[in-house]
């Protein structure tokens, strides 16, 4: 018996060592890529910014982009997570007392690449999709953050927690630092022209759903997500002979699925895109609905 007990207190020590190792290694994975500078592109979009419509870039910001969602509906900051094991991460100011001192291509760098101006990586900063917005409308986008009331608030810096740094570490969750999925010499997308499209409708999927939907928008869990969020669903609603443009339409407009009437659960911006007008719902099913 005593010799099975020993044997035990053996074989959990040898566990714990062996998490605290992981963990460990995961910590220094982590912390080397968030030190590590990038080269950031200078984007020469200064011009376009001061022509820019500001009500566009109003739509890119509340309704089409959700940038409220996390950094605060009066874009002066907000708590993304804070909790032991997610850890602590805050959306930062966007308002001018935010921003002020930020250059418009510095703005730009962080939205399209996901790097600050010293070319460190930003964290959980959807990039990813944003690489998609048109020269157009990243301008009328920044225009728009310019225009904004300042709000004098400031944030904490982020701080990873254990369960993120595993799942980077071990690859599960490359959408940590978005930037090293970018390629920062990317072209800029066309803009097409805003008509009920399924060009139209593949721009605003690229620029605004493929960050929870994945970029072939085959759904599936999010990653890095805490516990408590649903996956996301598949929305190539072609593939689904149940789905219509009006159904579509009430499930984004109602937040409650057209298939089987549950009403859509976080993080879907369902809040958000109730907003979205005829012509983008439109265009979102246009192009949606040719996906099989
Ligand atoms: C999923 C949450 C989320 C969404 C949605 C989001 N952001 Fe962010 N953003 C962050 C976080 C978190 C940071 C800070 C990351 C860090 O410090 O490492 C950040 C940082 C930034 C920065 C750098 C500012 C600074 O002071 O460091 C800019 C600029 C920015 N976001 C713009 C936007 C815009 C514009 C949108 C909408 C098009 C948007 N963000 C949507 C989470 C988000
Ligand atoms: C921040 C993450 C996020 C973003 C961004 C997002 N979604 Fe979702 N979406 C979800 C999640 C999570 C669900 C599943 C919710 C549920 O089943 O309760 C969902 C569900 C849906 C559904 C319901 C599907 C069904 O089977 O009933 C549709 C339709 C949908 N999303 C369309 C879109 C479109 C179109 C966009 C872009 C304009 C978008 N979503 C952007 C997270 C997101």
């Amino acid at each position: 018996m005593k010799r099975v007990l020993k044997l035990l207190g053996a074989l959990v020590a040898l566990a714990v060592v062996a998490a605290a190792a992981t963990l460990l290694w995961a910590w220094k994975v982590t912390d080397e890529a968030l030190a590590r500078r990038h080269a950031s592109p200078s984007i020469d979009i200064a011009q376009e910014v001061r022509s820019a419509p500001i009500d566009a870039g109003e739509r890119i910001v509340r309704v089409r982009n959700g940038c409220p969602d996390c950094h605060g509906k009066d874009l002066g900051g907000a708590r993304v997570v804070d909790d032991p094991v997610v850890g602590k991460v805050y959306a930062p100011n966007l308002t001018p007392a935010g921003l002020g001192k930020w250059s418009d291509a510095e703005i730009a760098a962080a939205i399209r690449t996901g790097l600050r101006p010293d070319g460190k990586p930003l964290v959980i900063m959807p990039a990813h999709e944003y690489q998609h917005l048109a020269r157009d409308d990243l301008a009328a986008l920044i225009a728009y953050l310019r225009s904004v009331p300042a709000v004098e608030r400031s944030t904490p810096p982020v701080e990873v927690g254990p369960l993120p740094r595993l799942l980077y570490a071990l690859g599960k969750f490359p959408t940590l630092l978005p930037a090293e999925t970018i390629d920062p010499s990317r072209g800029f997308d066309e803009k097409p022209h805003e008509a009920p499209t399924a060009a139209f409708g593949r721009y605003l999927a690229s620029a605004s759903c493929s960050g929870c939907h994945g970029s072939e928008f085959r759904g599936g869990p999010i990653p890095g997500a805490p516990p408590d969020w649903a996956a996301s669903a598949p929305i190539r609603l072609g593939a689904d002979g149940r789905w219509n443009l009006d159904g579509f339409v009430r499930t984004m407009r109602e937040g409650r699925s057209a298939l089987d009437g549950h009403a859509l659960r976080a993080p879907m911006p369902v809040s958000v895109y109730r907003k979205m007008n005829d012509v983008e719902l439109a265009a979102l099913w246009n192009f949606l609905s040719t996906l099989r």
